[in-house]
């Protein structure tokens, strides 16, 4: 954990890997990151969804596994048990507390429905559990954290995604699409400071799990819109001259000097069809909202071609 923090801050442009955006704190935060006026993804994604549910669950298999990456809060996850009637349901998550909770509300909720919560960074592979080995599988990726990933490696994920859900398997994913910058700053910063405040948790996580003393107050916060390249870029800009103890090891950081936090890519839909098609996917369908803020893709495991 530590060497891997420490070679992001031994960069020519430091960074710290976004997953340690996710403590409870964070998980937390980003809850209410959803819910901000700005925030078009979650809103637009969840009607999406919930326009389309029956059309969607037309298509996938009665009694299958769903397996959520990434499941957060599971707000999402409700529309597709509802819409799917699975048998089985594993939310993978890397925040343990956060998994846990939302798992035993789903299992609350849902009696008839067994629950396998796997605390796991779904970036690598992780078992599934064995209860569910026989049947047929739908993956769940909402929230286009697919957009965290460097291309390259979305298309690396989606493969793996397709290995774990097989041939004729099913992925139901949500993508950010590109459009105005105006639309996207606000979504990446908000005048309340919430995002700000996320951001800087990330420092605070690093600070208890690798062992750090970061002032957090001593960095803020800076969302660029990289046109070109398609995608929002997050910073941590440092307030002053500073150095901090990261494992033992010091690091110094300019006054103005950024660190980047994570990269959040937007994609054309024929852009991102022809990636997923390349990557283990044949694409059934994308549905989109009136603005076409964001797209959802009903992708289908084409493993053999
Ligand atoms: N995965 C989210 C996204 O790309 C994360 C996110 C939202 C985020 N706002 C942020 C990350 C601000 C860092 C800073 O939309």
């Amino acid at each position: 954990m530590s060497a891997e923090v420490l070679h992001g801050l031994s960069l020519p442009v430091k960074s710290i890997p976004p997953k340690y955006f996710y403590d409870e704190a964070g998980s937390k935060l980003f809850d209410i990151i959803t819910g901000l006026p700005g925030y078009y993804l979650t809103r637009t994604e969840t009607a999406i969804l919930r326009d389309n549910s029956t059309a969607i669950a037309r298509r996938m298999d009665a009694r299958a596994c769903l397996v959520e990456y990434g499941s957060g809060s599971s707000v999402k996850s409700r529309l597709m048990l509802d819409a799917c009637r699975p048998a089985a349901y594993v939310p993978v998550d890397i925040s343990r507390d956060h998994l846990e909770r939302s798992a035993k509300a789903i299992f609350d909720d849902y009696p008839a429905l067994s629950v396998y919560p796997t605390c796991a960074d779904y970036a690598m592979p992780f078992a599934l559990p064995p209860p569910v080995a026989a049947l047929p599988r739908l993956a769940f990726f909402p929230g286009s954290s697919i957009g965290n990933f460097e291309p390259d490696d979305a298309s690396t994920f989606l493969r793996g995604v397709a290995e774990v859900v097989g041939e004729g398997g099913w992925l139901v994913l949500g993508v950010d699409t590109r459009k105005d910058r105006e639309v996207l700053d606000r979504a990446y910063t908000d005048a309340g400071g919430v995002t700000e405040q996320f951001n800087r948790n990330l420092l605070l996580n690093i600070n208890k799990t690798v062992g750090a003393d970061f002032d957090a107050e001593g960095f803020r916060h800076l969302a660029v819109y990289n046109e070109e390249a398609g995608r929002i870029e997050m910073y941590l800009v440092s307030k002053r001259d500073q150095r901090v103890t990261v494992a033992g090891t010091e690091v110094d950081f300019a006054e103005g000097e950024a660190l980047h936090t994570e990269n959040s890519y937007k994609y054309d839909p024929e852009e991102f069809v022809a990636r997923a098609e390349d990557s283990g996917f044949d694409c059934v369908d994308v549905l989109q909202d009136d603005r076409g803020y964001f797209m959802v893709l009903l992708l289908q495991a084409q493993i053999s071609t």
